[in-house]
């Protein structure tokens, strides 16, 4: 643009702006309301669009214990020359039930070499200059084996490798090399030569970056533990989801087959692998790697309460509609209380012994549990008053979570919570995915909401920028937006909803079944969508206690296209000021703090803005829209500011 023109323009536009009347948002700074939870705004993650296995897990084999339906998926041989060998899965059912399948290896390598490959998930990725830790279980059946562990880039250059000591124990153990990686590689793969004459059985077949998140062996992927940690969630919502349901009541996710030595954890398809049509992942599986061990331990490690969901008799509604008779719910509720003890019993109870024995000796101090995930109709609601008796007699302090049913609005979801509120549930989880207006539209919801029912928790809402399981689903400014307005909504109605938390988690580029998702990933990079960065600065801006703040006298719940809530947080003495503009419109605006004497005349302002509506985040340009720190200055006792067209801004006002 022509620069005089571009200066006319912007003369123009301020003009306009200061001949405006500026839009006044009073904060009544003298009488904070209702507390705002400490998990106000927390995080809810699923094994959904590799999630786990090929994300947040950094296990780089897939199908590592050759578990899969088709054990060699994954996998395939490699020769070199003339080289004679074969492999045969085979099965020890009735001595490991959990693991049963193995890899049984025969070689005569008089003239060139034998062996494996694994592709990875969507393949591997390799950082120059870092160690790997490769691992086998191996046992020997003839001779001695050695093998000679390769990782390859996508021409098949070898990246690094190294030689293991020779397999010549005939009982099963576990042996373990780091070697370096010599450069960076997205889609690599790992090989396997079996060198020497001989056979042996192999099983549990890995390979691990070590860079993993406070460098664990065997650990999760750094880059997206500190996403979460960033955002320092109040919450972890886990492991789902339509997981926790299951296909079939068989597939169901159970806690206790996720925890101790990962080789005898039971692998279990994915109940997204053949979930839609239209995106089928037939290589998803769960090897439970991160299983309720890590999960408590990641919640501990980046300061979040841990809200696990189980299983409450019943089957995915959406799929089979499998329910357990009610008569056969013991061993569902049984699960539960287990899962209190693992979690928080000391260490003379079965369930703190095993939790000693992993490596956490200290209760991980849960405090909330959800039972049944997306259920509805009367089967449910029967169910869950079964739970609440047993677990509320023996654990009265602990918060129980309990379904609203898919949807938002409509007979099933008046049904439920009418029902749960004369059972006196606790909190009610409720879930929206809607479109952008549809956010906009309700960011009033909860302002009429019966104060003396049970609390709330939105425990999974995304806008859709197209609709409800689209692939054409965006990431995009406008759907974070709508979000940032709506949770202004719940911000101000903090007495009532307690927690909330943006759904799906994550997704692999390479991977996914379901979008919009707050978190991508390839192999090696990840970035945070526009909407994890509102999550973000709601997370990081909570507050302890609500400040009434009015807009022409009510509630800035979509006037002029302005949204407002605000918070005083206790710490640092500060008030702090949430206002987004969906408008295509800049508008002058005054913030003035009622019953302030005095104030920090730099106010830190947090902001996200685009005029570009379907702007989106990517691997290639992670920070396209994020948000940009600024102080501006109070005059005359005011803060006066311009809100920009299609903006989210945060303020945080230092009081004295
Ligand atoms: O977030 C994806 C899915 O949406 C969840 O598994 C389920 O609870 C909801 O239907």
């Amino acid at each position: 643009m022509n620069r005089i023109f571009f200066f006319f323009l912007a003369f123009l536009f301020a003009s306009a702006l200061s001949a405006q009347a500026p839009a006044t948002f009073k904060v009544d700074v003298t009488n904070p309301g209702a507390d705002i939870s400490p998990y106000m705004w927390g995080v809810f993650f699923e094994d959904i669009n590799m999630g786990a296995d090929g994300g947040l897990y950094s296990e780089l084999v897939k199908n590592r214990s050759f578990e899969f339906y088709k054990p060699l998926m994954g996998w395939k041989e490699v020769k070199k020359e003339a080289a004679s060998g074969s492999i045969l899965i085979e099965n020890r059912q009735e001595t490991n039930a959990a693991n049963p399948r193995y890899l049984h290896v025969s070689v005569k390598a008089q003239k060139g070499e034998f062996g494996l490959e694994n592709e990875g998930f969507r393949g591997m990725g390799f950082k120059e200059n870092l160690e790997y830790e490769f691992s086998v279980w191996s046992k020997s059946a003839t001779g001695n084996l050695v093998l000679h562990i390769e990782i390859l880039d996508t021409k098949g250059e070898v990246i690094g490798s190294t030689t293991m000591a020779p397999i010549d124990s005939k009982m099963w153990n576990k042996q373990t090399v780091t070697f370096p990686c010599h450069a960076t590689e997205p889609k690599g793969r790992l090989r396997i030569w079996f060198v020497g004459n001989g056979s042996a059985d192999l099983d549990m077949i890995s390979l691990f970056p070590t860079d993993t998140w406070k460098k664990r062996s065997g650990g999760l992927r750094a880059d997206l533990v500190q996403l979460l940690a960033d955002m320092k969630p109040g919450f972890m919502r886990f492991p789902g989801g339509c997981i926790v349901e299951g296909h079939e009541l068989s597939t169901r996710y159970q806690w206790k087959k996720t925890i101790g030595p990962v080789e005898e954890r039971q692998v279990s398809i994915n109940r997204w692998n053949a979930e839609f049509a239209h995106r089928p992942t037939p290589d998803y599986y769960q090897s439970f790697g991160l299983g309720f061990f890590e999960y408590f331990q990641l919640c501990e490690d980046i300061g979040a309460e841990p809200l696990p969901i189980l299983n409450c008799g019943m089957a995915c509604q959406f799929n089979t509609s499998e329910v357990a008779p009610l008569d056969q719910l013991d061993t569902y509720v049984q699960d539960a209380l287990d899962l209190i003890e693992f979690a928080n019993g000391d260490t003379t109870t079965p369930g703190g012994q095993l939790r000693a024995q992993m490596g956490h000796p200290a209760p991980f101090n849960m405090k909330l549990l959800g039972i049944g995930n997306e259920q509805w109709g009367e089967q449910y609601v029967e169910r869950f008053a079964l739970f609440q008796k047993t677990l509320k007699s023996k654990y009265p302090d602990i918060r129980l979570v309990t379904s609203a049913g898919p949807a938002p609005e409509g007979e099933m979801f008046q049904y439920l919570s009418h029902k749960m509120d004369s059972l006196g549930a606790d909190i009610i989880d409720e879930h929206y995915y809607q479109s952008p207006s549809w956010f906009l539209q309700n960011a009033g919801r909860y302002d009429k909401y019966d104060r003396k029912g049970p609390r709330i928790f939105a425990g999974e809402y995304a806008a859709q920028s197209d609709r409800v399981i689209s692939t054409e689903n965006r990431n995009n400014w406008r759907c974070a937006l709508a979000e940032a307005a709506f949770m202004t909504g719940l911000e101000r109605n903090a007495d009532l909803v307690r927690m909330a938390s943006y759904a799906p988690l994550m997704a692999h580029v390479d991977g996914w079944q379901w979008k919009p998702d707050m978190i991508w990933m390839d192999n090696l990079h990840s970035f945070g969508t526009p909407n994890y960065y509102v999550q973000k600065m709601y997370a990081t801006n909570r507050g302890d206690r609500v400040l009434p703040v009015l807009y022409n006298n009510a509630p800035a719940t979509g006037q002029d296209s302005l949204y407002a809530s605000a918070a005083f947080e206790q710490a640092g003495n500060e008030a702090i000021i949430k206002i987004v503009n969906v408008s295509a419109k800049a508008q002058a605006a005054e913030i003035l703090l009622e019953g302030v004497i005095k104030m920090n005349p730099s106010v830190k302002v947090t902001l996200m803005q685009s005029n570009d509506l379907s702007i989106e985040n990517s691997l290639d340009e992670p920070m396209h829209i994020a948000p940009v720190s600024q102080t501006i200055s109070v005059k005359n006792g005011k803060i006066s500011t311009s809100l920009l067209p299609y903006s989210f801004a945060v303020y945080r006002v230092k009081l004295k």
